[in-house]
């Protein structure tokens, strides 16, 4: 090795030890013929001293140093002098008086600073981004990481689960993405696709009987990025045989407590996760990934409303429609410009618009209620009995600000729920300490695809419905049948999602035909599948874990790019490697492909 130790396994029980390290100049400073180093690795920071009286060649060469030299310097430990101690950093008690120093490389001035967390454009970061690792908030982030993909493992061995790789040129699995196509110079005019998910996978290696596997996945998806949405991202991929749902939660609590015990025992979140109903986490949250960390329910008003003088809730009423809200606490104060804001915000998520009710502070209590405490456009057209009974079954009281949103009930509850979370977030109602897991379960089987005018699967087609709700497998009563599944969510965030599959070729076969597959189509795209269902195939369920997620969302990132080594920018571009990039006609030829501009 080219060093005997790493800059943070120093301290003063080395004091007079002559030891080797190496590492970056972090940064350089000189002082009445001193020359003061500190030395950055990977592990932390060590200052250096080098003295012209101790090596003046050394103190010579030190002053040729600059920032993010490649270092290596020998030298003793030594306390640091009264009145020089820095507290704040591990090592602040000991230096380094460097007798001799060799420069391994030197280095041009860095596009942004290294030493310093200062915002740096995040695509100069992505461009450079072996520079950024070097920055303590990247490196801390992937170590983390590292960690949390570890605890993964060992627990997951310790449960006597197997990993097993499996391809990535394979064949299209629907996870409701576009795939990323590979074409075959074997095979003129074929194409292998990149897995969106090993789903088929992990299910074929239950029918060979290997009962628990996972894998750290790579998961390849043709969508739009986002903060928590990658291109190309990593799962914790989990299949079980002989399971229930509860089995396959219960490990997944049991592994995530590991985690947070091991990881963040600093923070806030449950010993157990509670179990929420997809129906109720829609109506209650207006979202299937509800942030716990703070109530602000959704209710639902529209019978108060209903024969109201105030047109848009009326008439919204009597078309089939709801009216729904949430209480802003302490909002009541909001300007007009503030709630016009508010509105506007509505409409970003497709709203119509929001109507604001203001519960002033005028009065002491709800029941002193008079037309003039509520400030509103809607306050005339309604009786103060309703808006009495808006803001007791809306919990307001005087102070809050009520919003209310009139439209369809899916639309309705998706724009509160919409509208709760980024409000919640605003307020500094969310704890940023407390990690509220919880497992949303019983998603229906299928939703009508408008557009499609077609039944698509909720999760995916391999998802098993209720026993008893098989029979509802029909192209009329398919929208009411429930599925055995449960994502797991945290903060707001899908982390998670899984659930029992169908192991029965002619169910398979049945859900098939209801979305709509022609059965050739269905044949080429599953018949692997559904043979392999004719040979004994076991019950069998399972989960993917978005671990780029769950690595951001404990520690505290923003963005699942804060975690990722390379990632891809908000085009989906790779800025160090300049990727996707154009290639040699010949290897297009060689693909039997022609460009359009060819
Ligand atoms: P699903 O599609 O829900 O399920 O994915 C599982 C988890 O993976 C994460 N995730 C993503 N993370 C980053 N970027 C993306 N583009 C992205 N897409 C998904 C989420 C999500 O909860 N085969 C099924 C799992 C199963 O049924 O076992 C599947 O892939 O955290």
């Amino acid at each position: 090795m080219l060093r005997t130790h790493n800059a943070q396994s120093l301290n003063l029980n080395n004091k007079g030890q002559k030891v080797t390290v190496a590492g970056w100049v972090d940064r350089r400073r000189d002082h009445g013929g001193l020359i003061f180093i500190d030395l950055r690795d990977r592990s932390g920071l060590l200052q250096i001293v080098f003295n012209p009286e101790t090596n003046k060649e050394a103190h010579e060469l030190a002053g040729t140093l600059r920032s993010e030299f490649c270092i290596q310097v020998t030298g003793v430990i030594s306390p640091r002098p009264e009145g020089t101690i820095n507290e704040k950093l591990p090592t602040g008690e000991i230096e380094l008086l460097a007798e001799s120093l060799k420069i391994l490389n030197t280095s041009e001035t860095p596009p942004f600073y290294i030493n310093e967390e200062v915002d740096v454009d995040e695509n100069l970061r992505l461009k450079y981004r072996y520079l950024d690792m070097r920055r303590p908030t990247l490196k801390n982030n992937l170590i983390f990481r590292h960690k949390v993909v570890h605890l993964m493992r060992t627990f997951l061995d310790s449960e006597d689960f197997l990993e097993v790789e499996t391809p990535i040129l394979t064949k299209s699995t629907p996870e409701g993405a576009r795939d990323y196509l590979v074409p075959s110079r074997l095979h003129e005019g074929t194409f292998y696709a990149l897995p969106q998910s090993p789903q088929q996978m992990k299910q074929l290696l239950m029918c060979g009987g290997l009962e628990r596997y996972y894998q750290v996945a790579k998961c390849f998806r043709d969508e739009d990025t986002r903060a928590d949405r990658q291109p190309e991202f990593t799962q914790l991929d989990i299949e079980m045989s002989f399971v229930e749902p509860e089995d396959v939660m219960g490990m997944i609590e049991r592994m995530l407590l590991k985690i947070m015990d091991t990881l963040r025992p600093d923070a806030k979140y449950p010993r157990h996760f509670p179990r929420i109903q997809y129906s109720e986490a829609m109506s209650k949250y207006g979202s299937d990934k509800p942030d716990l960390r703070f109530k602000m329910y959704i209710t639902d008003i529209s019978d108060i409303v209903k024969d109201s003088e105030f047109g848009v809730f009326k008439n919204t009423v009597a078309n089939g429609g709801t009216v729904k809200g949430v209480v802003l606490p302490g909002c009541a104060g909001y300007s007009r410009a503030e709630q016009q804001e508010l509105v506007e915000l509505t409409k970003t998520y497709g709203s119509k618009g929001m109507v604001p009710l203001a519960y002033t502070s005028e009065m002491a209590s709800i029941e002193e209620l008079t037309p003039e405490t509520v400030k509103s456009v809607a306050t005339k057209y309604l009786s103060v009995d309703q808006l009495k009974e808006i803001a007791v079954r809306m919990g307001a009281n005087p102070g809050d600000l009520v919003c209310l949103i009139a439209d369809r009930e899916d639309k309705a509850l998706e724009y509160c729920g919409r509208f709760r979370q980024d409000m919640g977030l605003k307020l500094g109602l969310a704890d940023p300490n407390e990690f509220a897991f919880a497992f949303v379960v019983d998603f229906p089987l299928f939703k009508w695809d408008e557009e499609g005018n077609r039944w698509d699967a909720v999760h995916h087609l391999f998802t098993a419905p209720f026993e008893e709700d098989i029979p509802l497998i029909t192209m009329e009563n398919a929208g009411k049948a429930r599925s055995q599944t449960y994502d797991i969510v945290l903060n707001g965030f899908e982390i998670g999602g899984g659930g029992i599959r169908i192991h029965n070729a002619e169910l398979q076969e049945k859900v098939l035909e209801v979305m709509g597959y022609p059965k050739d189509i269905a044949e080429d795209r599953f018949g692997h599948l559904i043979e392999a269902f004719k040979y004994g195939a076991p019950p069998h369920g399972g989960i993917a874990m978005g671990i780029d997620r769950v690595v951001m969302l404990l520690c505290g990132a923003d963005s699942i790019r804060e975690v990722i080594a390379f990632p891809k920018n908000q085009s989906a571009q790779d800025l160090l490697f300049n990727a996707p990039s154009t290639v040699e006609k010949q290897q297009i030829k060689d693909l039997h492909i022609k460009l359009i501009d060819d």
